[in-house]
């Protein structure tokens, strides 16, 4: 299914073929492709090149490892979630490594690193989808994570599906078209919520 950003500019075909699917196909990611998605990950910029972010990897290949990542997510993101051939965990260091004060953009440095994941995912023909719906405490648990680290997201990640294989309200979901607000609701000159002339 191809679900592309209806766009007022041209962007370019990697992030507009880029959205987050729920149904996953029956196929394996190879470990050469996995390594080359976190290696885009891991050239993010990040707050003082802390390179805050830390992840966690299940795939379908190993059941058991696989099980116990899909216990970290809520029921409803489990339903889905369980068709994907690789599960992850966004963890985040709480704390500078150089003053040991708290590090306030490790979450949004997180981001940056998986934006860059999933770029290189849109080039793979992968897909991604984050989930906040996580149980952050189980996972802190079943990994023996250190208090210094915080779990802040999940994703899925794998090649395209077939809709018709989800339960009802994810194939909904799924079906359902892609909405946005527009520029000039996001993007400000001069004055707050003033568009700047180029989103007007
Ligand atoms: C930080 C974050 C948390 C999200 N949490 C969930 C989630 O728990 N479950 C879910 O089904 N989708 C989740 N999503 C996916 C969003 O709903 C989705 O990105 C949004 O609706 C826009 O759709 P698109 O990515 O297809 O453009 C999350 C996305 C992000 C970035």
């Amino acid at each position: 299914m191809n679900k592309q950003a209806e766009t007022r500019y041209p962007i370019h075909d990697l992030l507009a073929e880029r959205w987050s699917p729920r149904a996953f196909a029956d196929r394996t990611v190879a470990s050469e492709t996995l390594g080359a998605l976190f290696e885009a990950a891991r050239w993010a910029a990040s707050c003082f090149n802390e390179q805050p972010w830390r992840f966690i990897v299940a795939t379908r290949e190993y059941p058991a490892e696989f099980a116990r990542l899909l216990g970290c997510l809520v029921e409803p993101n489990q339903a889905w979630a369980k068709q994907a051939p690789v599960l992850v965990l966004g963890v985040v260091k709480k704390t500078f490594a150089h003053n040991e004060k708290l590090n306030a953009h490790a979450r949004h440095d997180l981001g940056l690193a998986t934006a860059g994941l999933t770029v290189q995912a849109s080039a793979l023909e992968l897909y991604i989808h984050t989930m906040a719906g996580i149980l952050p405490d189980e996972a802190q648990t079943r990994y023996r994570i250190p208090e210094d680290y915080e779990v802040v997201t999940a994703f899925a990640i794998g090649y395209i599906g077939d809709a018709d294989s989800l339960p009802g309200q994810a194939k909904e979901q799924e079906l359902a078209p892609r909405e946005r607000r527009s520029l000039a609701d996001q993007v400000f000159s001069g004055g707050w919520e003033t568009p700047a002339d180029f989103a007007e």
